[in-house]
Protein backbone atom coordinates (compact mmCIF):
# COMPACT_ATOMS: atom_id res chain seq x y z
CA UNK A 1 0.00 0.00 0.00
CA UNK A 2 0.82 3.74 -0.42
CA UNK A 3 0.05 7.24 -0.42
CA UNK A 4 1.32 10.62 -2.22
CA UNK A 5 1.02 13.82 -0.93
CA UNK A 6 1.20 17.51 -1.99
CA UNK A 7 2.42 19.80 0.73
CA UNK A 8 2.20 23.71 -0.40
CA UNK A 9 2.84 26.50 2.17
CA UNK A 10 -0.02 28.57 0.21
CA UNK A 11 -2.49 25.50 1.42
CA UNK A 12 -3.18 27.32 5.20
CA UNK A 13 -5.99 25.77 6.88
CA UNK A 14 -5.09 28.52 10.11
CA UNK A 15 -2.76 29.55 12.53
CA UNK A 16 -2.83 26.46 15.17
CA UNK A 17 -3.89 28.13 18.51
CA UNK A 18 -2.08 26.73 21.18
CA UNK A 19 -4.52 26.22 23.05
CA UNK A 20 -5.72 22.79 21.33
CA UNK A 21 -2.69 20.90 23.26
CA UNK A 22 -4.58 21.94 26.55
CA UNK A 23 -5.32 19.27 29.15
CA UNK A 24 -7.30 18.74 32.14
CA UNK A 25 -7.51 18.20 36.27
CA UNK A 26 -10.20 16.86 38.01
CA UNK A 27 -10.35 16.86 41.33
CA UNK A 28 -10.69 12.58 40.61
CA UNK A 29 -9.10 9.97 41.89
CA UNK A 30 -5.12 10.08 42.23
CA UNK A 31 -5.09 13.39 39.70
CA UNK A 32 -4.96 16.00 42.76
CA UNK A 33 -3.91 14.35 45.65
CA UNK A 34 -1.15 11.83 45.19
CA UNK A 35 -0.68 12.91 41.73
CA UNK A 36 0.23 16.82 41.70
CA UNK A 37 0.44 16.85 45.19
CA UNK A 38 1.65 14.60 47.80
CA UNK A 39 3.00 16.22 50.36
CA UNK A 40 5.26 13.49 52.12
CA UNK A 41 6.14 12.70 48.64
CA UNK A 42 10.39 12.64 49.00
CA UNK A 43 10.07 15.34 45.33
CA UNK A 44 7.85 17.48 46.97
CA UNK A 45 8.31 21.56 46.99
CA UNK A 46 7.48 23.69 49.88
CA UNK A 47 3.80 23.67 49.02
CA UNK A 48 3.49 20.20 48.62
CA UNK A 49 3.57 19.80 44.80
CA UNK A 50 5.69 16.74 42.90
CA UNK A 51 8.50 18.02 41.48
CA UNK A 52 8.65 14.70 39.66
CA UNK A 53 5.17 15.22 38.03
CA UNK A 54 5.96 18.89 37.94
CA UNK A 55 8.94 17.81 35.20
CA UNK A 56 6.97 15.72 33.07
CA UNK A 57 3.76 18.28 32.72
CA UNK A 58 6.44 20.96 31.83
CA UNK A 59 7.96 18.55 28.99
CA UNK A 60 4.66 18.54 27.63
CA UNK A 61 4.30 22.19 27.30
CA UNK A 62 0.66 21.97 28.28
CA UNK A 63 -0.72 25.63 27.74
CA UNK A 64 -3.66 25.30 29.50
CA UNK A 65 -5.59 23.02 31.65
CA UNK A 66 -9.23 22.85 32.67
CA UNK A 67 -10.15 22.76 36.73
CA UNK A 68 -11.64 21.55 39.01
CA UNK A 69 -13.99 18.94 36.75
CA UNK A 70 -15.88 17.60 35.09
CA UNK A 71 -18.66 16.16 36.55
CA UNK A 72 -17.37 17.16 40.34
CA UNK A 73 -17.49 20.38 39.35
CA UNK A 74 -21.84 20.18 38.93
CA UNK A 75 -21.90 19.87 42.99
CA UNK A 76 -18.54 21.52 44.13
CA UNK A 77 -18.37 24.79 46.29
CA UNK A 78 -15.75 26.41 45.58
CA UNK A 79 -15.61 28.07 49.12
CA UNK A 80 -14.88 24.81 50.36
CA UNK A 81 -11.24 24.61 48.45
CA UNK A 82 -10.32 28.66 50.32
CA UNK A 83 -8.86 30.01 53.21
CA UNK A 84 -6.64 28.20 56.09
CA UNK A 85 -6.31 24.59 55.22
CA UNK A 86 -7.64 23.50 58.40
CA UNK A 87 -11.16 25.10 58.57
CA UNK A 88 -11.96 23.50 54.84
CA UNK A 89 -15.07 20.95 55.14
CA UNK A 90 -14.35 17.29 54.58
CA UNK A 91 -17.48 16.69 52.08
CA UNK A 92 -19.03 13.64 50.10
CA UNK A 93 -17.70 13.71 46.52
CA UNK A 94 -20.97 12.75 45.25
CA UNK A 95 -20.16 12.64 41.40
CA UNK A 96 -17.40 9.93 42.00
CA UNK A 97 -18.40 9.21 45.50
CA UNK A 98 -15.32 9.63 47.31
CA UNK A 99 -14.50 11.93 50.35
CA UNK A 100 -12.86 15.60 49.15
CA UNK A 101 -10.63 17.18 51.96
CA UNK A 102 -10.24 20.23 49.85
CA UNK A 103 -6.56 20.23 51.00
CA UNK A 104 -6.13 21.76 47.22
CA UNK A 105 -8.63 24.18 46.15
CA UNK A 106 -9.12 27.37 43.59
CA UNK A 107 -5.48 28.88 45.31
CA UNK A 108 -2.90 26.13 45.34
CA UNK A 109 -4.29 24.82 42.01
CA UNK A 110 -3.78 28.33 40.19
CA UNK A 111 -0.15 28.25 42.02
CA UNK A 112 0.85 24.61 40.25
CA UNK A 113 -0.82 26.02 37.34
CA UNK A 114 1.60 28.88 37.31
CA UNK A 115 4.72 26.66 38.16
CA UNK A 116 3.76 24.19 35.34
CA UNK A 117 3.90 26.92 32.54
CA UNK A 118 0.05 27.07 32.14
CA UNK A 119 -2.94 28.81 31.66
CA UNK A 120 -5.89 27.75 33.98
CA UNK A 121 -9.62 26.56 32.04
CA UNK A 122 -12.08 27.21 35.09
CA UNK A 123 -15.34 25.59 35.41
CA UNK A 124 -17.82 26.87 36.94
CA UNK A 125 -21.01 24.73 39.11
CA UNK A 126 -23.64 25.25 36.86
CA UNK A 127 -25.21 22.02 38.31
CA UNK A 128 -26.34 22.63 42.10
CA UNK A 129 -25.47 26.22 42.32
CA UNK A 130 -25.71 28.88 39.11
CA UNK A 131 -25.54 32.91 38.64
CA UNK A 132 -24.04 33.92 42.18
CA UNK A 133 -21.62 31.44 42.89
CA UNK A 134 -20.14 31.56 39.10
CA UNK A 135 -19.72 35.95 39.42
CA UNK A 136 -18.41 35.16 43.03
CA UNK A 137 -15.69 32.67 41.78
CA UNK A 138 -14.53 35.30 39.03
CA UNK A 139 -14.35 38.08 41.62
CA UNK A 140 -12.44 36.35 43.66
CA UNK A 141 -10.32 35.40 40.67
CA UNK A 142 -10.08 38.71 39.04
CA UNK A 143 -10.70 41.50 40.67
CA UNK A 144 -8.27 43.25 41.42
CA UNK A 145 -8.88 44.64 44.80
CA UNK A 146 -11.35 46.58 47.30
CA UNK A 147 -14.46 44.60 47.09
CA UNK A 148 -15.48 41.77 49.43
CA UNK A 149 -14.18 38.71 47.61
CA UNK A 150 -11.15 40.37 46.16
CA UNK A 151 -10.11 41.14 49.71
CA UNK A 152 -11.66 37.72 51.30
CA UNK A 153 -8.46 35.94 48.35
CA UNK A 154 -6.09 38.73 49.52
CA UNK A 155 -6.66 37.56 53.09
CA UNK A 156 -5.93 34.26 52.00
CA UNK A 157 -2.88 35.49 51.00
CA UNK A 158 -3.26 36.21 47.55
CA UNK A 159 -2.53 39.44 47.12
CA UNK A 160 -2.49 39.77 42.86
CA UNK A 161 -5.30 38.36 40.92
CA UNK A 162 -5.32 35.03 38.77
CA UNK A 163 -6.32 36.58 36.30
CA UNK A 164 -8.26 33.79 34.46
CA UNK A 165 -8.84 34.22 31.03
CA UNK A 166 -10.70 31.04 30.04
CA UNK A 167 -14.17 29.76 31.58
CA UNK A 168 -16.29 27.25 31.37
CA UNK A 169 -20.19 27.54 32.02
CA UNK A 170 -21.04 23.83 33.28
CA UNK A 171 -19.70 19.97 32.80
CA UNK A 172 -21.81 17.94 30.45
CA UNK A 173 -25.10 19.40 31.66
CA UNK A 174 -26.46 17.61 29.14
CA UNK A 175 -25.95 14.08 31.31
CA UNK A 176 -28.21 12.50 33.13
CA UNK A 177 -25.36 11.41 35.37
CA UNK A 178 -25.02 15.09 36.23
CA UNK A 179 -25.93 16.60 39.71
CA UNK A 180 -28.13 19.02 38.75
CA UNK A 181 -28.29 18.06 34.79
CA UNK A 182 -30.53 20.20 32.60
CA UNK A 183 -32.83 19.94 29.89
CA UNK A 184 -31.62 21.81 26.59
CA UNK A 185 -34.09 24.99 27.57
CA UNK A 186 -33.34 24.84 31.42
CA UNK A 187 -29.40 24.57 30.49
CA UNK A 188 -29.48 27.49 27.98
CA UNK A 189 -31.61 29.85 29.92
CA UNK A 190 -28.88 29.47 33.33
CA UNK A 191 -25.66 29.66 31.24
CA UNK A 192 -27.17 32.54 29.14
CA UNK A 193 -27.91 34.51 32.53
CA UNK A 194 -24.53 33.32 34.41
CA UNK A 195 -22.58 34.60 31.18
CA UNK A 196 -23.69 38.22 30.93
CA UNK A 197 -22.83 38.55 34.91
CA UNK A 198 -19.57 37.04 34.32
CA UNK A 199 -18.78 39.21 31.67
CA UNK A 200 -20.33 42.01 33.44
CA UNK A 201 -17.84 41.55 36.05
CA UNK A 202 -14.88 40.58 33.74
CA UNK A 203 -15.51 41.90 29.91
CA UNK A 204 -11.96 40.11 28.85
CA UNK A 205 -12.77 36.44 29.83
CA UNK A 206 -14.07 33.84 27.28
CA UNK A 207 -16.76 31.68 28.07
CA UNK A 208 -17.68 28.06 27.07
CA UNK A 209 -20.87 26.93 26.48
CA UNK A 210 -21.60 23.16 27.30
CA UNK A 211 -22.17 21.31 24.31
CA UNK A 212 -23.50 17.64 24.48
CA UNK A 213 -21.48 15.13 26.35
CA UNK A 214 -20.54 13.06 23.39
CA UNK A 215 -21.82 12.41 19.67
CA UNK A 216 -23.86 9.31 20.75
CA UNK A 217 -26.16 11.54 22.82
CA UNK A 218 -29.54 10.76 21.79
CA UNK A 219 -30.07 14.74 22.01
CA UNK A 220 -27.58 16.07 19.64
CA UNK A 221 -27.19 17.97 17.99
CA UNK A 222 -30.86 19.49 19.20
CA UNK A 223 -28.79 20.01 22.50
CA UNK A 224 -26.38 22.55 20.42
CA UNK A 225 -29.10 24.22 18.58
CA UNK A 226 -31.33 24.87 21.15
CA UNK A 227 -28.51 25.87 23.72
CA UNK A 228 -26.41 28.09 21.61
CA UNK A 229 -29.66 30.06 20.26
CA UNK A 230 -29.55 31.14 24.20
CA UNK A 231 -26.10 31.82 24.53
CA UNK A 232 -24.90 32.79 21.35
CA UNK A 233 -24.43 36.15 22.20
CA UNK A 234 -21.97 35.98 25.07
CA UNK A 235 -20.27 32.40 24.80
CA UNK A 236 -16.96 32.16 22.23
CA UNK A 237 -16.74 28.97 22.19
CA UNK A 238 -18.77 25.51 22.46
CA UNK A 239 -17.68 22.39 24.18
CA UNK A 240 -17.51 18.99 22.47
CA UNK A 241 -16.64 15.91 24.79
CA UNK A 242 -15.46 12.33 23.18
CA UNK A 243 -13.63 9.24 24.47
CA UNK A 244 -13.00 5.73 22.30
CA UNK A 245 -12.25 2.28 23.56
CA UNK A 246 -11.45 -0.65 21.71
CA UNK A 247 -13.91 -2.95 23.95
CA UNK A 248 -14.36 -5.25 20.88
CA UNK A 249 -10.53 -5.53 20.37
CA UNK A 250 -10.62 -4.81 16.81
CA UNK A 251 -7.65 -2.66 16.04
CA UNK A 252 -8.26 -1.80 11.99
CA UNK A 253 -11.67 -0.16 13.30
CA UNK A 254 -10.70 1.36 16.58
CA UNK A 255 -7.54 3.19 14.69
CA UNK A 256 -10.84 4.60 12.41
CA UNK A 257 -12.24 6.43 15.40
CA UNK A 258 -10.57 9.35 14.79
CA UNK A 259 -12.70 9.85 11.53
CA UNK A 260 -15.82 9.75 13.94
CA UNK A 261 -14.41 12.81 15.79
CA UNK A 262 -13.43 14.77 12.60
CA UNK A 263 -17.61 14.19 11.68
CA UNK A 264 -18.37 15.41 15.24
CA UNK A 265 -16.73 18.35 14.76
CA UNK A 266 -18.10 18.93 11.02
CA UNK A 267 -21.67 18.46 12.55
CA UNK A 268 -21.16 20.75 15.70
CA UNK A 269 -19.56 23.33 12.82
CA UNK A 270 -22.58 23.24 11.08
CA UNK A 271 -25.15 23.22 13.89
CA UNK A 272 -22.93 26.24 15.10
CA UNK A 273 -23.01 28.55 11.75
CA UNK A 274 -26.83 27.42 11.33
CA UNK A 275 -27.71 29.38 14.70
CA UNK A 276 -25.47 32.06 13.41
CA UNK A 277 -27.35 32.51 10.19
CA UNK A 278 -30.69 31.92 12.41
CA UNK A 279 -29.96 35.23 14.67
CA UNK A 280 -28.40 36.92 11.31
CA UNK A 281 -25.21 37.29 13.94
CA UNK A 282 -21.80 38.49 13.02
CA UNK A 283 -19.60 36.25 15.10
CA UNK A 284 -18.73 32.81 14.23
CA UNK A 285 -18.57 30.60 17.34
CA UNK A 286 -15.34 28.60 17.59
CA UNK A 287 -14.80 25.29 19.64
CA UNK A 288 -13.47 23.71 22.69
CA UNK A 289 -12.95 20.39 22.58
CA UNK A 290 -12.63 19.95 26.00
CA UNK A 291 -12.28 16.96 26.83
CA UNK A 292 -11.08 13.68 24.80
CA UNK A 293 -9.24 10.40 24.91
CA UNK A 294 -8.99 6.58 24.83
CA UNK A 295 -10.96 5.85 27.77
CA UNK A 296 -12.22 2.01 28.30
CA UNK A 297 -9.58 -0.25 30.20
CA UNK A 298 -10.53 0.54 33.52
CA UNK A 299 -14.06 0.76 33.92
CA UNK A 300 -14.34 -2.61 35.27
CA UNK A 301 -11.66 -2.14 37.85
CA UNK A 302 -13.78 1.05 38.87
CA UNK A 303 -16.79 -1.19 39.64
CA UNK A 304 -14.97 -2.84 42.55
CA UNK A 305 -14.16 0.40 44.01
CA UNK A 306 -15.46 0.69 47.51
CA UNK A 307 -17.47 4.14 48.20
CA UNK A 308 -15.99 7.19 50.25
CA UNK A 309 -12.53 6.91 50.06
CA UNK A 310 -9.71 9.90 50.02
CA UNK A 311 -8.29 9.62 46.77
CA UNK A 312 -9.01 5.82 45.36
CA UNK A 313 -7.36 4.69 41.96
CA UNK A 314 -10.20 5.69 39.86
CA UNK A 315 -10.13 6.10 35.78
CA UNK A 316 -6.56 4.32 35.63
CA UNK A 317 -6.37 3.13 32.26
CA UNK A 318 -2.78 1.59 31.35
CA UNK A 319 -2.95 2.84 27.36
CA UNK A 320 -1.20 0.02 25.13
CA UNK A 321 0.85 0.90 21.89
CA UNK A 322 -2.31 1.12 20.05
CA UNK A 323 -3.85 3.69 22.19
CA UNK A 324 -0.99 5.79 21.64
CA UNK A 325 -1.85 5.54 17.51
CA UNK A 326 -5.04 6.38 17.83
CA UNK A 327 -4.39 9.96 20.48
CA UNK A 328 -2.08 10.44 17.53
CA UNK A 329 -4.97 10.88 15.01
CA UNK A 330 -7.19 12.05 17.28
CA UNK A 331 -4.29 15.06 17.68
CA UNK A 332 -4.20 15.23 13.64
CA UNK A 333 -7.91 15.51 13.35
CA UNK A 334 -7.65 18.80 16.17
CA UNK A 335 -5.20 20.34 13.74
CA UNK A 336 -7.18 19.65 10.66
CA UNK A 337 -9.72 21.76 12.42
CA UNK A 338 -7.59 24.70 13.19
CA UNK A 339 -9.92 27.00 11.91
CA UNK A 340 -12.61 26.15 14.44
CA UNK A 341 -10.78 24.46 16.96
CA UNK A 342 -9.00 26.91 19.06
CA UNK A 343 -9.33 24.50 22.30
CA UNK A 344 -9.00 21.34 23.16
CA UNK A 345 -8.29 19.48 26.31
CA UNK A 346 -6.56 15.92 27.03
CA UNK A 347 -9.06 14.04 29.70
CA UNK A 348 -6.70 14.05 31.77
CA UNK A 349 -3.17 14.84 32.78
CA UNK A 350 -2.37 13.01 35.80
CA UNK A 351 -3.47 8.74 37.03
CA UNK A 352 -6.94 9.71 36.02
CA UNK A 353 -6.84 8.19 32.18
CA UNK A 354 -3.75 10.15 31.47
CA UNK A 355 -0.54 10.00 29.81
CA UNK A 356 1.22 10.94 33.47
CA UNK A 357 1.48 8.26 36.21
CA UNK A 358 2.55 8.03 39.66
CA UNK A 359 3.24 5.69 42.37
CA UNK A 360 2.42 7.16 45.47
CA UNK A 361 5.79 7.28 47.49
CA UNK A 362 7.85 6.57 44.65
CA UNK A 363 8.09 7.17 40.65
CA UNK A 364 6.68 8.68 37.96
CA UNK A 365 6.19 7.39 34.48
CA UNK A 366 5.47 8.02 30.92
CA UNK A 367 2.03 6.04 29.70
CA UNK A 368 2.43 5.14 25.98
CA UNK A 369 0.22 7.78 24.64
CA UNK A 370 2.53 10.61 26.58
CA UNK A 371 4.45 10.49 23.44
CA UNK A 372 2.13 11.58 20.60
CA UNK A 373 0.92 14.06 22.77
CA UNK A 374 4.60 15.60 23.62
CA UNK A 375 5.53 15.34 19.62
CA UNK A 376 2.41 17.32 18.75
CA UNK A 377 2.49 19.33 21.57
CA UNK A 378 6.27 20.45 20.90
CA UNK A 379 6.50 20.72 17.35
CA UNK A 380 3.12 20.61 16.04
CA UNK A 381 2.98 24.81 16.30
CA UNK A 382 2.36 27.16 14.15
CA UNK A 383 0.29 27.17 11.09
CA UNK A 384 -1.96 23.85 9.88
CA UNK A 385 -1.63 23.22 6.31
CA UNK A 386 -4.03 20.88 4.66
CA UNK A 387 -2.45 18.20 2.55
CA UNK A 388 -3.85 16.79 -0.54
CA UNK A 389 -3.48 13.48 0.17
CA UNK A 390 -4.04 9.89 -1.93
CA UNK A 391 -4.04 7.22 0.26
CA UNK A 392 -5.19 3.53 -0.07
CA UNK A 393 -7.65 2.51 1.84
CA UNK A 394 -9.94 -0.14 3.68
CA UNK A 395 -13.29 -0.90 5.03
CA UNK A 396 -13.79 -1.80 8.75
CA UNK A 397 -16.87 -2.78 11.09
CA UNK A 398 -17.97 0.99 11.45
CA UNK A 399 -16.09 2.97 8.63
CA UNK A 400 -15.18 2.74 4.80
CA UNK A 401 -12.78 4.04 2.88
CA UNK A 402 -10.47 4.56 5.91
CA UNK A 403 -7.20 6.06 4.17
CA UNK A 404 -4.23 3.92 5.80
CA UNK A 405 -2.65 7.19 6.12
CA UNK A 406 -3.30 9.94 8.61
CA UNK A 407 -2.04 12.70 8.97
CA UNK A 408 -1.18 16.55 10.02
CA UNK A 409 0.82 19.10 8.82
CA UNK A 410 2.51 22.28 10.38
CA UNK A 411 4.35 24.99 9.41
CA UNK A 412 6.23 26.60 12.02
CA UNK A 413 7.70 29.69 10.35
CA UNK A 414 9.50 31.20 13.16
CA UNK A 415 11.43 28.36 13.62
CA UNK A 416 11.36 27.58 9.73
CA UNK A 417 10.48 23.96 9.75
CA UNK A 418 7.56 22.15 8.22
CA UNK A 419 6.49 19.21 10.74
CA UNK A 420 4.61 16.19 9.05
CA UNK A 421 2.35 13.75 11.47
CA UNK A 422 1.79 10.47 9.85
CA UNK A 423 0.12 7.27 11.19
CA UNK A 424 -0.09 3.86 9.03
CA UNK A 425 -3.04 2.40 10.33
CA UNK A 426 -2.23 -0.70 8.25
CA UNK A 427 -2.18 -3.85 10.56
CA UNK A 428 0.36 -5.84 8.21
CA UNK A 429 2.09 -3.99 5.78
CA UNK A 430 4.16 -0.42 5.82
CA UNK A 431 3.20 2.01 3.83
CA UNK A 432 5.33 3.83 0.93
CA UNK A 433 4.31 7.49 1.51
CA UNK A 434 5.97 10.05 -1.25
CA UNK A 435 5.36 13.40 -0.41
CA UNK A 436 5.38 16.56 -3.32
CA UNK A 437 7.14 19.64 -1.09
CA UNK A 438 7.19 21.92 -4.16
CA UNK A 439 6.49 25.33 -2.11
CA UNK A 440 9.98 24.09 -0.28
CA UNK A 441 12.98 24.45 -2.35
CA UNK A 442 16.20 22.59 -0.89
CA UNK A 443 14.49 21.20 2.14
CA UNK A 444 15.86 18.59 4.06
CA UNK A 445 15.50 16.30 6.75
CA UNK A 446 15.85 17.05 10.59
CA UNK A 447 14.59 14.25 11.88
CA UNK A 448 12.12 11.18 11.73
CA UNK A 449 11.31 9.93 14.82
CA UNK A 450 8.95 6.14 15.01
CA UNK A 451 7.07 5.27 17.15
CA UNK A 452 6.48 1.65 16.73
CA UNK A 453 5.54 -1.98 18.27
CA UNK A 454 5.48 -5.32 16.96
CA UNK A 455 2.29 -5.99 19.87
CA UNK A 456 -0.73 -3.57 19.31
CA UNK A 457 -1.62 -4.33 23.32
CA UNK A 458 1.93 -3.25 24.36
CA UNK A 459 2.37 -0.75 27.65
CA UNK A 460 4.51 0.33 29.83
CA UNK A 461 4.67 -0.32 33.57
CA UNK A 462 6.31 1.64 36.64
CA UNK A 463 9.27 -0.44 36.32
CA UNK A 464 9.03 -0.64 32.32
CA UNK A 465 8.78 1.52 29.39
CA UNK A 466 8.36 -0.75 27.24
CA UNK A 467 6.65 1.66 24.06
CA UNK A 468 9.01 4.21 23.55
CA UNK A 469 9.70 6.29 20.65
CA UNK A 470 13.48 6.13 18.20
CA UNK A 471 14.67 8.48 15.39
CA UNK A 472 15.71 6.12 12.77
CA UNK A 473 12.71 6.40 10.44
CA UNK A 474 13.76 5.97 7.18
CA UNK A 475 12.56 9.65 5.11
CA UNK A 476 14.73 11.16 2.49
CA UNK A 477 14.25 13.91 0.40
CA UNK A 478 15.54 14.64 -3.09
CA UNK A 479 14.92 17.80 -4.93
CA UNK A 480 11.57 18.64 -3.59
CA UNK A 481 10.74 14.96 -2.72
CA UNK A 482 10.38 13.61 0.42
CA UNK A 483 9.62 9.24 0.21
CA UNK A 484 9.51 7.41 3.40
CA UNK A 485 8.41 3.97 4.41
CA UNK A 486 6.33 4.29 7.41
CA UNK A 487 6.41 0.86 9.32
CA UNK A 488 3.05 -1.29 9.76
CA UNK A 489 0.91 0.37 12.89
CA UNK A 490 2.86 2.96 13.33
CA UNK A 491 3.04 6.90 13.85
CA UNK A 492 6.28 9.26 12.72
CA UNK A 493 6.83 12.62 12.67
CA UNK A 494 9.22 13.90 10.19
CA UNK A 495 10.84 17.46 10.64
CA UNK A 496 11.84 19.15 7.84
CA UNK A 497 14.03 21.99 7.61
O1 LIG B 1 -12.89 12.87 32.41
C1 LIG B 1 -13.71 12.01 33.14
C2 LIG B 1 -15.16 12.43 33.11
O2 LIG B 1 -15.67 12.27 31.82
C3 LIG B 1 -15.47 13.87 33.43
O3 LIG B 1 -15.59 14.11 34.78
C4 LIG B 1 -16.79 14.09 32.74
O4 LIG B 1 -16.98 15.42 32.36
C5 LIG B 1 -16.79 13.12 31.60
O5 LIG B 1 -17.93 12.36 31.56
Amino acid sequence: PGASVIIDKDFVISEIDKRIYGSFIEQLGRAVYGGIYEPDHPEADEQGFRKDVMKLVKDLQVPIIRYPGGNMVSAYNWEDGVGPKEDRPRRLELAWQTIETNHVGTNEFADWAAKAGSDVMMAVNLGTRGIDAARNLLEYCNHAVGTYYSDLRKQHGYDKPHDIKTWCLGNEMDGSWQLGGKTAEEYGRIAYETAKAMKQVDSSIELVSCGSSGAAMPTFPEWEAVTLSHTYEFADHVSLHQYYGNDENDTANFLAKSLDMDQFIRTVISTCDYIKSKKRSKKTMTLSFDEWNVWFHSSEADQQLEPWQIAPPQLEDVYTFEDALLVANMLHTLINHADRVKIACMAQLVNVIAPIMTENQGRAWKQTIYYPYYYLSVYGRGKALQPIIHSDKYDSKEFTDVPYLDSAVVLNESKNELVLFMTNRHLEEGLSVSCDLRSFEKAAIIEHVVLEHDDPKASNTKDKEDVTPHSRGNAVIEETMLQAELPRMSWSMIRVK
